[in-house]
Formats: structure tokens, sequence, C-alpha cells
């Protein structure tokens, strides 16, 4: 039987839920998952499946967001997400018809950019997305890391009674999360499941507010506690660190003070970071500050390459590049552009380009998270060194590349 691809009908969600579902190896949504958050999740998402007769053997959709792009701008952006093919039906070109149906779906809705976070580094690139930024995973300990250098004093901090949560959560992430290129908006119903276990009770989970000295909120930390009955010093607490959003590096710190200051936790762990964090520098001992380890955080395909461009800023230093881009999914998207101090603006008139780069490579680049000659050693790009080294500078771009957010 040949397979169809469609635009999931609302009445088919559930039934796509549980093909995602059966792919991630999760189990199925349970009736009062799928009423208190499952069904409202999905009304939002824009979403394609495959159908073997009445079966939906695969999924894809994105969520509608926006990204923050080197210079602030924020940019629309599909997160794809619920990417999955029933094992009885891979390696025939499901995805691959689904995903091209998704970048199609996201040119239509004038989007610039589609993210993603992949289970497996090597299912993307062949859909145009570059690894545009990488995260960490650390673990902290609070002893030798306090004091914390450069945080906040003055200000005050409270923990947020679980009904608080959702009404002063989505307000003040908008106000104080967008500090770096990458970082994402959180759709409403999000929310819910980020902090589902600190506003239902299910565990040791909070949400910290610090307040400025005139009361006003400027930065949160949501974290878990636990007791560590197998440490080899005996019985003690450790926690992780969900979310930890400052409106400034001060802020920021100051909330890492204030998990140093919690009582019995003598080792946090975060399995995301941003590889640049502020935090290890500030630790008294910057070794009380481990990384276990470094992965791929957001993988980012242009979609309208003449507007991401032109929407994100570049460094004051003298000099143009012209890039020629091609892209086989997209071939709209396929010419040159000329980045210099003052911007990009595609120049189709210009025939010499100094870097010819695919859509991969473009995609890396392009949040300052991953260099042009590290892209070039992968032998996407041609270009003399003196291109790739200006095309460095200009790109450049800190603080490094983080979303935070997995969706
Ligand atoms: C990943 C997944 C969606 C691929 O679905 P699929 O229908 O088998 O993929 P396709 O047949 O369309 O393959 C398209 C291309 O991707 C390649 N590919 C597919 N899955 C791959 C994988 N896991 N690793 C490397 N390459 C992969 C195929 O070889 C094919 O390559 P080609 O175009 O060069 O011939 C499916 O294996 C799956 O559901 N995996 C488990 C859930 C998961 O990991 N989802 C992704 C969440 S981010």
């Amino acid at each position: 039987m040949s397979i169809e691809f469609r635009a999931t009908q609302p009445d088919e969600y559930r039934r796509a839920a549980e093909t995602v579902c059966a792919a991630l190896m999760a189990a199925p949504p349970t009736d009062e998952q799928w009423d208190e958050r499952g069904r409202a999740s999905w009304d939002e998402m824009p979403s394609y499946s495959a159908w073997d007769g009445d079966r939906c053997v695969g999924h894809v959709g994105h969520f509608l967001v926006e990204t923050v792009v080197p210079g602030g701008t924020r940019l629309g952006t599909g997160a794809v997400s619920r990417v999955g093919v029933l094992a009885t039906h891979r390696r025939r070109g499901i995805a691959k018809g689904l995903m091209h149906e998704l970048v199609a779906d996201a040119t239509r809705r004038g989007l610039p950019l589609m993210s993603l976070r992949a289970s497996e580094a090597t299912i993307y690139e062949r859909f145009g997305f570059g690894l545009a930024g990488e995260f960490s995973a650390i673990d902290l300990f609070p002893r030798r890391a306090a004091p914390i250098r450069g945080a906040a004093t003055g200000g005050s901090m409270r923990i947020l009674r679980p009904d608080e949560i959702l009404t002063v959560l989505p307000d003040l992430y908008d106000r104080v999360a967008f500090g770096r290129p990458g970082v994402i908006t959180r759709p409403a119903t999000w929310y819910a499941r980020l902090f589902k276990d600190a506003i239902d009770g299910s565990k040791a989970s909070f949400v910290a507010v610090h307040s400025d000295e005139d009361g006003v909120d400027d930065g949160f930390v949501h974290y878990e506690n636990a007791w560590d009955d197998d440490h080899p010093d005996g019985p003690t607490g450790k926690g992780e660190v969900l979310d930890a959003f400052g409106a400034t590096p001060a802020v920021e710190l100051a909330l890492w003070q204030y998990l140093c200051d919690v009582d019995l936790v003598t080792r946090w762990r975060a399995s995301e970071r941003p590889i640049d964090d502020i935090v290890r520098f500030a630790c008294s001992d910057v070794r009380a500050y481990r990384i276990r380890s470094v992965d791929d955080e957001q993988w980012v395909r242009l979609v309208d390459v003449e507007t991401a461009l032109a929407a994100r800023t570049y460094a004051p230093v003298a000099g143009e590049v012209a890039i020629s881009v091609r892209d086989p999914l997209l071939p709209d998207n396929d010419g040159v552009y000329v980045v210099g101090a003052d911007g990009a603006k595609r120049r189709d008139d210009v025939t010499d380009a100094d870097l010819e780069t695919d859509i991969v490579g473009l995609s890396a680049a392009y949040l300052g998270g991953t260099s042009w000659h590290t892209v070039a050693a992968t032998g996407r790009v041609v270009a003399d060194p003196a291109a790739v080294a200006l095309a460095d500078a200009l790109f450049r771009s800190t603080p490094a590349p983080f979303c935070g957010t997995f969706f």
C-alpha cells in the first residue's frame, strides 16, 4: 500500500502522538495527560504525518517561536519537534518526505529560520541544518565554588508558591532571558510541561525569583533537590539546576550564589549550560565547576537566507566578504550575499564570490557559535584563508549561542 503524506487533522493528533511516542521510546499519553497538556500543545503545532491506510506511521511538526540572533533581533523560527517514524516503516523515505513538507511549510509561513535538537547527529544535515550551538553538562561543588564573584548584592530571593508559577514566569522569562543568540521564546503551553513538578509538587522542585533593591523581579532559577544516600561521605543533598536566567550577568551569578547557600546540597548538576558559562569563571575555585561533557544543542537551518543575514549584526571590522550559497532544497536561496560591518545584502550581480558554501555551512556559522574556520575544515567551504578569516571576524559574536529550552 502506498504511503500518504498530509497535514495532520485535529482528530488525528492523538494517533500521531502515539506514533511519535513509540518512535522515541516513550509511553503513549494517558487520557489524563492528553486532556491536561497533550491536546493543547498539538493544537498550536503545524503538523505533518504519514499514513499507511488508517495507521499513522510517521510524523513531523514545528512549534512557532522566535530565536534571538546576534545583535538581539528575534526571528520567526519553526522549532522542529515530534519527529518519528515507526520501526515497521523506517528507511523508506518517510522522514525525508515529511521534512520536505515541513521546510515548505516554514517557507509558506515566512519563517526565516528553523531549529531543532537532534536525537542523532547524523540525521539533519541532509535537510540543510547545521550545528550552530553546543551546551555542556556540568557539576558544581558549592562549598568550593562560593563565594561567587561578581554576584549582585542587595537584592532578595523568594520561592514562588506553586500557584504563582504560571502567572509570574512567562512574563519574567520574556523580560530577562533574551541575553544570548539562540535563546527562544516559549509558547504559553510549554510552561505547564517545563514546570510540572514544581507546580504539582511531585518532587522537591522549586522556582526561586531574584528581585532587585527596588523589588523588581529580574531573574529566576528552577531547581530540584533530593537526598544522595550513596554519597561516599554519608547521606547528603544533591540538586539539579533546570533553568537560571538573569537580566544581567550579576543577577545570573546571584542566582548561583543563592544555590551555593542552600543547606545540605553538596553537589549541583546542570545538564545544559552555555559553553562559555560565566558561572565557571565566577567560582572562587574555578575547578569547583566541572564540565562533564559537551554536546550539540541547536541545529539551525536558514529558510530565508536574505532575511536572516540582514537581521543579524556583524562585528565592526574593515572589509566585506561575498558569500555564494547553494541550497538544493530551497533553490530560491541560491545566490551571492555581501556581508560587511554595516550589514548583509543579496547581490546576485556579484559573480566572483570570496567564499562558497552550502546551506549547512552557512546555517552552522550563522549564530556565531561555529567558526567559518571550523566549517571550512570540513570541506563545505571553498575560500582562501584570508576570506575565511574575514568571515570569522565579521560573524564573531559573544556570548556564545545557547538555547536552554528543550522542545
Ligand atoms: C530518524 C527517523 C525519523 C528516520 O526516519 P526514516 O523514515 O527511516 O528516514 P528516511 O527513510 O526518510 O531517511 C532519509 C535519509 O536519512 C537517513 N537516515 C534516516 N535515519 C537515520 C539515522 N538515524 N542516522 C543516519 N541517517 C539516517 C537515511 O539513510 C536517508 O538517507 P538518504 O537520503 O541519503 O538515502 C526514524 O529512524 C526514527 O523515528 N527514529 C527514532 C526517533 C528519532 O530519533 N527521531 C528523531 C528525533 S530528533
